[in-house]
């Protein structure tokens, strides 16, 4: 069943230059994907693709000068962006969550770590104080910090970074929503940490057929936690499909690219770094975006290339997709 439809996405940043011209930076430009209860999408893309533009425009928290100038992002049945913003408060914290990168910012300095997730449990579910103080030890227990009731009563400076992220992470799944988005929620943990809340965010996806948006650098990561991946270049999906099909059967020149330059593989020399400077998005080329950087680039990519099937439920945009 589908829980989040997001349909020909446009976010723009608009601004006027010194001499007063408006100036548009098409950041995304008609993001489409749908994702089934019960599944994990991973979404990969270079550093400034617009992967964290689009959490921010499903959550409805751009800030100016971004804007939302066309599209839907379709979640039980509403379109979230025509949706009040008193209506979209209320399902922030309870139906939608979002992690992000930066626990610190994003926890309150002056009150103890129990009586933050407390208060998110209360404010969305109404719980009285006790029930609510013990969901939030429960919590904490089960995003793996030890001593769950001891850090309960902390403060968020007497925690590490790695439990300060882990704590957002608990605050963030204590309602149970039905839509997760994590942008890039275990950059910076060790190796462990990282597994246990990875594990637990896809458990909890199974468990309750939620639906989970994780947002990363981190092919493998992909590879183990998502069932599927899309990947996106200059604010676009280029390509998108099962997790193991994409990874066997990588057909987006850019794809192939990405994977082809993971660390992992240029450590062992069967690498290729990118070229070419990445794109302008004040002025985007007409047809594929990726065509200055493209090697299979011909004259037919000045047009708009299709969003066509490359493999069985495995889709890419392009003119000349690699061979299966
Ligand atoms: N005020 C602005 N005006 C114009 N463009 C902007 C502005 N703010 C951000 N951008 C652009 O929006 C694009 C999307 O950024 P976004 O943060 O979504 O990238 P990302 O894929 O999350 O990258 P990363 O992997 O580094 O987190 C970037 O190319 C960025 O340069
Ligand atoms: S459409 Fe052309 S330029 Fe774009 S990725 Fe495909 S081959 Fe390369
Ligand atoms: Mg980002």
């Amino acid at each position: 069943m589908t829980l989040l439809a997001v349909e020909n996405l446009h976010t723009h940043f608009i601004s006027r230059s010194l001499d007063n011209e408006i100036r548009v930076a098409k950041a995304l430009n008609g993001v489409s994907f749908a994702l089934e209860r019960g599944r994990v999408l991973g979404l990969v893309g270079e550093t400034g693709a617009g992967k964290s533009l689009t959490a921010l425009s499903i959550m409805g928290l751009l800030k100016p000068p971004a804007l939302i100038v066309g599209g839907a992002v379709r979640f039980e049945g509403r379109d979230l962006v025509t949706l009040p913003p008193a209506e979209l408060n209320k399902l922030r914290g309870d139906r939608l969550a979002l992690i992000v990168q930066n626990p610190r910012a994003s926890l309150d300095p002056l009150s103890r770590i129990g009586d933050q997730l407390a208060r998110v449990h209360r404010a969305h579910r109404g719980a009285d104080a006790a029930t609510a103080a013990r969901r939030a030890v429960e919590m904490l227990a089960a995003v793996g910090l030890p001593d769950p009731e001891r850090r309960a009563r902390a403060w968020p400076h007497e925690l590490s970074g790695g439990m300060a992220q882990r704590v957002l992470i608990a605050m963030a799944l204590i309602n149970e929503p039905q839509l997760v988005i994590a942008d890039e929620p275990t950059t910076g943990l060790d190796v462990t940490v990282q597994a246990q809340i990875l594990d637990l965010i896809r458990a909890t996806v199974r468990e309750r057929s939620l639906g989970a948006i994780i947002i990363t650098h981190d092919l493998g990561v992909v590879a183990h936690y998502c069932d599927e991946i899309a990947v996106m270049y200059a604010g676009s999906i280029v390509e998108q499909g099962e997790t193991r099909d994409v990874f066997a059967r990588p057909r987006h020149p850019y794809t192939i690219n990405l994977i082809d330059s993971t660390p992992e593989r240029l450590a062992i020399g069967s690498g290729r770094v990118f070229g070419g400077p990445p794109p302008d998005l004040f002025n985007l080329p007409p047809g594929c975006h990726y065509r200055p950087r493209c090697p299979k680039a011909s004259p037919a990519c000045v047009a708009e290339p299709p969003w066509a099937a490359v493999d069985g439920g495995h889709f890419a945009r392009c003119h000349h997709p690699g061979p299966a």
